[in-house]
C-alpha cells in the first residue's frame, strides 16, 4: 500500500513538473542563441550579394531587391540581437547590411518606408547614436509624408493596381517613423499627417467587430471607392497579419499621442484577436481567420510574433486586469514560438529563425515558409518580454 502511494505521489510530482514546464516562461535564451547562429550564418552567406534573402521554403530562397518592403528586417534583427547580446560581430553585420539601404530614404514610390527604415537606420541611431542614421530616418519620413493627400487625409499605399487611391491596413505600421521624426525635429506637420491617417483608417477600415479590411481605396473627394483584399482569403475575411498590423499600429499611435481613441481601438483589436473562436489552441493563427481548409490551413507565425510584440507594449498602457491578460497571451505565443514546433534548429531553415509563416497565400507565395519579418518581430517581442 505504501509503495502504491509512493508511486502515485512520484507520478503526481512528475506530472505537475511537466505542467509547470509547459506553462512556464518561454525559453528565450535558447531562441537568442539560435538567433545568433542563424543571423551570423545569413550574414556570411549574403554579405557580398546584391540582394537580401527575404524568405526560405522547400529548399529555395526568395530573394528581394533592396527596395522591397522587407529589406529592413534582416538588418533590424541584427540590431535587436546585438542589443540583446552585446555581440560586436552582430553590430558589424548590422552596420554593413543597414548601409546597403542607402538609397531607400529618398524613395517616394512606396509607403513601406517605415518598415524598411525604422528597423535598420532607426535602430542604428537608437543603439549607436550615429547622426547619419538619424538623418536617413528624417529623410525617409519626408519621403513618406510626400505621399499624403490633404483632401483624402491619408497616405497612399501603393502605386500599382486599378484602385484610385489604395490604402492598406499595413500602412499603420509606417506611422511610427512620422511620430518619431516629429519628436526629434519638432515638425508638427509629420505628427498631424500620422494622426489624420490613423483617424481616417479608423473611420473606414474597420468592421463592427473591429476586424479590418485589407485594402480600402478612396475617390479623389475622400469618399470610399472600394473595400477589398489583396492577401486575405476574401474581401470580407479576416487576414491574420492585417489584424496584427492594426493592433501594433494603434498601440504606437497611443504611445505618441496619448489620445484615448487610439488606445480604445488597440484594445478592441486585441479583444477581437484574443477572442476568436477559431484561433488554434497554440495561439499561432491560421494565415487568415476565415481561411479555407481550417483546421488544416497553413499558419502564420509572423502574425503571432507581431501580435505578441504589440501586446507587450499595450500591456504597459492599460488596467492591471487587462495587463495580466495581455502579458499572459503574449507569453503563451512566445512559449510556442520558442519551442521546437516553430524555432528552427541552428544551421537549418535557410538560416532564418522561425518556421511556418505565410506571406501571400492567394498567390501561393511564401506559404508555410521562413520569412524575415517573422524573425524581426519575434526578436522584438523577446526584447520587450525580457524588459518587463
Ligand atoms: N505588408 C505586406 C504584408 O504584410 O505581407
Amino acid at each position: 500500500m505504501r509503495l502504491k502511494l509512493l508511486i502515485v505521489f512520484i507520478a503526481g510530482v512528475a506530472l505537475s513538473a511537466c505542467a509547470r514546464q509547459e506553462a512556464g516562461a518561454p525559453d528565450t535564451s535558447r531562441a537568442i542563441e539560435t538567433a545568433v547562429v542563424q543571423l551570423k550564418a545569413a550574414g556570411e552567406a549574403w554579405k557580398d550579394a546584391a540582394n537580401f534573402a527575404r524568405s526560405w521554403g522547400d529548399g529555395t530562397f526568395h530573394e528581394m531587391e533592396l527596395d522591397d518592403w522587407t529589406s529592413g528586417f534582416y538588418p533590424g534583427s541584427l540590431w535587436v540581437t546585438y542589443a540583446l547580446t552585446g555581440d560586436e560581430e552582430l553590430a558589424e553585420l548590422a552596420r554593413h547590411f543597414t548601409a546597403k539601404l542607402a538609397d531607400v530614404p529618398a524613395m517616394t514610390h512606396t509607403h513601406d518606408l517605415g518598415f524598411m527604415v525604422m528597423p535598420s537606420y532607426g535602430l542604428q541611431y537608437v543603439i549607436t547614436s550615429d547622426e547619419s542614421a538619424k538623418a536617413a530616418v528624417v529623410q525617409a519620413a519626408h519621403s513618406l509624408a510626400s505621399r499624403f493627400n490633404e483632401r483624402i487625409g491619408l497616405i497612399r499605399s501603393w502605386d500599382f493596381g486599378d484602385w484610385n487611391y489604395p490604402v492598406i491596413i499595413d500602412n499603420m505600421m509606417n506611422l511610427e517613423m512620422l511620430f518619431t521624426v516629429a519628436e526629434w525635429t519638432g515638425e508638427e506637420q509629420l505628427k498631424r499627417i500620422a494622426v489624420s491617417h490613423a483617424d481616417r483608417t479608423m473611420e473606414n477600415h474597420f468592421r463592427p467587430d473591429c476586424s479590418s479590411w485589407h485594402v480600402v481605396s478612396y475617390n479623389d473627394d475622400g469618399s470610399v471607392e472600394s473595400k477589398t483584399t489583396w492577401q486575405g482569403a476574401s474581401d470580407d475575411s479576416r487576414w491574420a497579419r492585417g489584424q496584427a498590423w492594426g493592433l501594433y499600429g494603434y498601440t504606437v499611435c497611443y504611445r505618441f499621442t496619448h489620445e484615448e481613441r487610439f488606445l480604445e481601438q488597440a484594445k478592441k483589436i486585441a479583444a477581437l484577436i484574443m477572442g476568436l473562436p477559431n484561433m488554434p489552441e497554440d495561439k499561432i493563427p491560421y494565415w487568415d481567420y476565415d481561411a479555407p481548409g481550417i483546421p488544416d490551413a497553413p499558419r502564420d507565425a509572423s502574425a503571432a510574433a507581431v501580435t505578441a510584440s504589440a501586446l507587450l507594449e499595450l500591456q504597459g498602457m492599460v488596467s492591471a486586469e487587462l495587463r495580466k491578460q495581455y502579458r499572459s497571451y503574449a507569453e503563451d505565443i512566445l512559449r510556442v514560438l520558442c519551442s521546437d514546433s516553430y524555432l528552427a534548429a541552428p544551421g537549418t531553415n535557410g538560416d532564418f529563425i522561425l518556421m511556418h509563416s505565410t506571406g501571400a497565400a492567394p498567390f501561393n507565395s511564401e506559404v508555410d515558409d521562413a520569412i524575415c519579418y517573422a524573425d524581426y518581430y519575434f526578436l522584438e517581442a523577446i526584447q520587450r518580454y525580457k524588459a518587463l
